[in-house]
């Protein structure tokens, strides 16, 4: 398929990035007559991110928060729905006509140590997306505009020639981050980018983000299992669970009055340390639903503790407006008032 035509209708001004019905299917081999079998990673999820916005996703693990900001980036391509971009749909872009859209979106992740190139120097990693899009003219500009890079995330230029081994977690990330914003980025996913770091770390790397975007405007999509920190960093929030958004709304609006049983159950749930994982897990009762089979009606209806024969069992919940605005969306047949 192919770019969009040049009459493509432009989205309205104060619009960054909007996601429409997003799905993405996994098809897997296996099974034991060799079907196939799919897994829904992503199902229905709708967004929209304004310019110099911090949108929070949250969900327990597998709910499908890494593959909607892969879709969004266009990292992925959507099995059903639409992305769109500063007015453009890119839903089906070629890498070609992504290019020059790579400027623009960035990632940050959880594991910056393990996302850096060990064999590279510091400045190697933050120079390339510069050399890759020819935004430095010579080697003497490249080096000015790497240091210049450091010290805006707090790091000394004599870092340069270290490479990531030599470096602690938190100046990894700042690391990851200096290469980022290199290119001057619209948005940022940030995919638990402080779960690794130690709690002085992630107050600081959460401070800097803040500072990077009150300066430069650009938007994140702010990742994590901690509903709680992702309060906290956001102005609006998307709560996923089993692959869909189950309540959507401003960062205030769920503090004081999450609708959805799961919001509220995460909100009550202490997030730790899953030393396996080194990842945050919540404690919650039960298990989320195999992605392999899902579950008839609500997803969460086995784990619900205000779940109904009917029609929770029965009928998947869509979401809706809790007020005239739209600003407040839940899916569940029996929300919080
Ligand atoms: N490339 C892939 N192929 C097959 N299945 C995938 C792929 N990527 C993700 N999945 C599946 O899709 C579901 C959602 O995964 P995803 O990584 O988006 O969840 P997540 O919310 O980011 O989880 P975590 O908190 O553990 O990072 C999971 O069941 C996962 O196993
Ligand atoms: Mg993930």
């Amino acid at each position: 398929m192919s770019a969009a035509p040049p009459d493509t209708p432009r989205a309205p001004p104060e619009e960054l990035l909007r996601g429409i019905q997003l799905s993405k299917f996994f098809a897997l081999p296996g099974g034991t007559l060799k079907q196939t079998r799919v897994v829904r990673a992503v199902q229905d999820a709708s967004i929209e991110i304004a310019p110099a916005e911090t949108v929070g996703l949250v969900g327990e693990s597998g709910s499908g928060k890494t593959t909607l900001g892969r879709l969004l980036l266009r990292l992925s391509e959507p099995s059903y729905g639409q992305v769109w971009f500063e007015g453009r749909e890119i839903t089906h872009y070629h890498e070609r006509d992504l290019r020059p859209l790579r400027k623009s979106l960035q990632v940050l992740f959880q594991d910056a140590a393990a996302a850096l190139d060990e064999r590279w120097t510091v400045e190697q990693i933050v120079a390339e997306p510069l050399l890759i899009h020819g935004l430095a003219r010579s080697a003497a500009e490249r080096g000015e505009r790497v240091a210049e890079l450091l010290r805006t995330v707090g790091l000394s230029p004599e870092l340069r020639a270290r490479r990531p081994h030599e470096l602690s977690s938190g100046q990894c990330q700042r690391v990851s981050i200096a290469r980022a914003l290199a290119l001057g980025p619209r948005f940022i996913v940030c995919d638990e980018p402080i779960a690794a770091l130690d709690a002085s770390d992630q107050r600081r790397v959460v401070e800097l983000l803040g500072w990077l975007q009150a300066e430069r405007r650009h938007s994140y999509l702010f990742i994590s299992h901690d509903l709680r920190m992702v309060l906290h960093v956001s102005q609006r929030v998307l709560v996923m669970y089993a692959g869909r958004v189950v309540e959507s709304a401003s960062a205030e609006a769920l503090r004081v009055g999450a609708r959805h049983p799961y919001t509220r159950a995460l909100l009550n749930a202490i997030p730790e340390v899953d030393p396996r994982r080194r990842r945050l897990r919540v404690l919650l009762e039960g298990e989320p639903p195999s992605p392999f089979q899902p579950v008839s009606g609500c997803p969460f209806h086995p784990r619900c503790p205000r779940a109904q024969l009917d029609p929770c069992q029965s009928e998947v919940p869509v979401l809706v407006a809790t007020e005239p605005d739209g600003a407040h969306e839940v899916a569940c047949w029996f929300p919080h008032g």
